[in-house]
């Protein structure tokens, strides 16, 4: 329980106890002392969270027993803040995670050239990407998709009724004859091998079908780009988020489709979003 909250922490808030700045003093200096024990290294400004998002007594004490247990925060309280959107979660799926605004941001940009662009988001999980092309391009037209259908549920509040919602392996679910201007997704992407290195919060409330992409990370990246020439428009793209160190091997990938790729690092040097387009377009 290492990692910041993602539910939008209220500001001011960092620091040693203070019950005096807290608005329900004792409560808020209580709860920071069990979580702090419990190892959250944000303990107070999830304790804000946790007396901010319940009313009552009874189930405060039934989700501080959820989070000391190692539950990750927002599937406690239901939701992920998420580039300015509060989005829904629940237990057991994948919590999409900050990084992943650098995607959507340009997933929003390309989106928005193309009047009522057509944009998907396969493996989805709650659909963090979709929703905030649905939040920021007027008139874009969404699909997102999952195997699982846990996460679709979520998908289906954020993105409203709308967007098409469909359960499938890939590409798959969304038909054999759909185009897309823009293809944006979150694959699994962690090597096999690296799954034990993560944050228990990741690897015991959330499906390893959600983390684990093969050897080196890749067989799903492998798979989007090999199926993405069919179904992006002329001059649609293909974005996926993916560790800066898997770049050159998606390149050599999408060469030997007859795919262009160029890439672009995140702010934080590690994530990287690989643009795939017909090499023409
Ligand atoms: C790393 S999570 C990303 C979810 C979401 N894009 C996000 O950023 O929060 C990967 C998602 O892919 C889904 N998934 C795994 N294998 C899949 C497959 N073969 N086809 C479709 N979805 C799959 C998992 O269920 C999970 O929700």
């Amino acid at each position: 329980m290492t990692r910041a909250p993602r539910t939008g922490a209220p500001s001011g808030s960092e620091g040693a106890d203070d019950a005096t700045s807290a608005p329900d003093g004792g409560a808020h200096a209580d709860l920071t002392r069990r979580l702090r024990a419990a190892g959250c290294v944000f303990a107070e400004d999830e304790a804000h969270i946790l007396l901010a998002e319940t009313t009552d007594a009874d189930e405060l004490e039934r989700r501080t027993v959820r989070r000391v247990a190692g539950e990750p925060l927002e599937t406690i309280v239901g939701f992920v803040a998420f580039g300015g959107l509060r989005l829904a979660v629940e237990p057991g799926v994948f919590v999409p995670r900050q990084r992943t605004l650098f995607l959507a941001r340009r997933a929003a940009r390309a989106a928005s050239t193309v009047a009522g662009a057509r944009v998907a988001e396969p493996f989805s999980g709650v659909a963090p990407v979709a929703a905030y092309v649905r939040a920021t391009v007027p008139g874009a037209r969404l699909a997102a998709s999952d195997i699982d259908p846990l996460p679709l549920r979520c998908a289906r509040r954020n993105l409203g009724a709308d967007a098409v919602v469909v359960r499938g392996d890939g590409l798959a679910g969304f038909g054999t004859d759909a185009t897309f201007d823009v293809i944006a997704a979150v694959v699994p992407y962690v090597p096999d091998g690296e799954i034990r290195t993560m944050p228990r919060e990741a690897t015991a409330h959330e499906s390893g079908r959600a983390l684990a992409g093969g050897i080196d990370g890749l067989v799903h990246v492998r798979e989007l780009i090999a199926s993405s020439g069919a179904r992006l428009a002329e001059r649609g793209v293909l974005l996926l988020e993916v560790h800066r160190s898997q770049v050159a091997a998606a390149r050599v990938c999408a060469r030997a489709h007859g795919l262009g790729l160029h890439a672009r690092t995140a702010p934080d040097g590690q994530t990287a979003v690989i643009v795939v387009r017909h090499a023409l377009a």
